[in-house]
């Protein structure tokens, strides 16, 4: 006689399920299809509102030759740009970032290790002078920080060709970036550069807009500019009719 009362499955469970594979499969896949669509289904339905996309700009020429500059460098290996939903982020950062937000980040920058600060809202955080004083030596204008000083990018130059190259590359993956740009990408980047070294003047800072500390300083000022437009919109969206 078996005295193992669970090596032997009751009668029930050999009757209803073990016997029956064909029943099973169908009733596991019904199970599974009903608890997708309940995921699936008030993805479809939901509206967002505002439309937040419509905030989210594709990055100036100037700003492209910057982000391929922070791309190179590597600096996404000591810095993430994705504020989570926690209040311990918000707090730090600011507003936590949206999905959209990501649209002409083609490849995105999230980053996978946070040995340096998130840097998604750090656009208008500081003025440009300091962006130039902290990547030539980073200990300047912060004292004891890790980060590695970026001598280089004061001597060489952004080329030309390079940003027409790369915003003709982003055009073809259908950002939609507007005429004045797209027309002459590098006329357009050396404008906005041309302001940028302009402006540093006014803090004792003589650098030509052709360098590629100037691009990067683009770039890392634009980062989170969307975000505010989006958060602007949202609140007047609560606050109208
Ligand atoms: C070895 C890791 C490391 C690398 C690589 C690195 N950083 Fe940093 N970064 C840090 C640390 C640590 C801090 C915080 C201390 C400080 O302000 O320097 C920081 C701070 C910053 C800040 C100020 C953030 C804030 O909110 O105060 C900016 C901007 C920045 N880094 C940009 C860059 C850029 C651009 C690159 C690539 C060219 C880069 N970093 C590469 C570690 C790194």
């Amino acid at each position: 006689m078996n005295t193992n009362k669970a090596a032997n499955p009751p009668d029930w469970h050999r009757r209803l399920i073990e016997n029956k594979g064909g029943l099973m499969a169908v009733l596991s896949v019904a199970a599974i299809a009903v608890g997708s669509l309940v995921e699936l289904v008030p993805m479809f339905t939901l509206e967002f509102e505002p439309r937040e996309i419509e905030h989210v700009t594709p990055y100036t020429p100037l700003e492209v030759a910057g982000r391929d500059i922070y791309i190179r460098e590597g600096c996404y290996l000591c810095h993430s740009q994705w504020v989570r939903p926690f209040r311990s982020e918000t707090l730090r950062y600011g507003e936590w970032s949206r999905a959209s937000e990501y649209a002409y980040d083609q490849p995105f920058q999230l980053g996978s290790r946070r040995i340096g600060p998130d840097l998604h809202r750090v656009g208008g955080k500081y003025n440009d002078a300091w962006h130039y004083e902290h990547m030539k030596d980073p200990r300047s204008t912060s004292p004891g920080s890790i980060m590695p000083p970026y001598k280089w990018l004061y001597d060489a130059s952004w080329s030309g060709d390079d940003i027409d190259a790369s915003v003709a590359g982003l055009i073809t993956l259908g950002q939609p970036f507007p005429q004045e740009q797209a027309g002459n990408p590098q006329a357009h980047a050396f404008k906005q550069a041309k302001a940028i070294s302009e402006g540093l003047k006014e803090f004792d800072i003589e650098v030509s807009a052709d360098k590629e500390i100037v691009a990067l300083i683009a770039y890392l000022q634009r980062l989170g500019q969307d975000s505010k437009a989006m958060a602007e919109a949202r609140a007047a969206a609560e606050g109208g009719e």
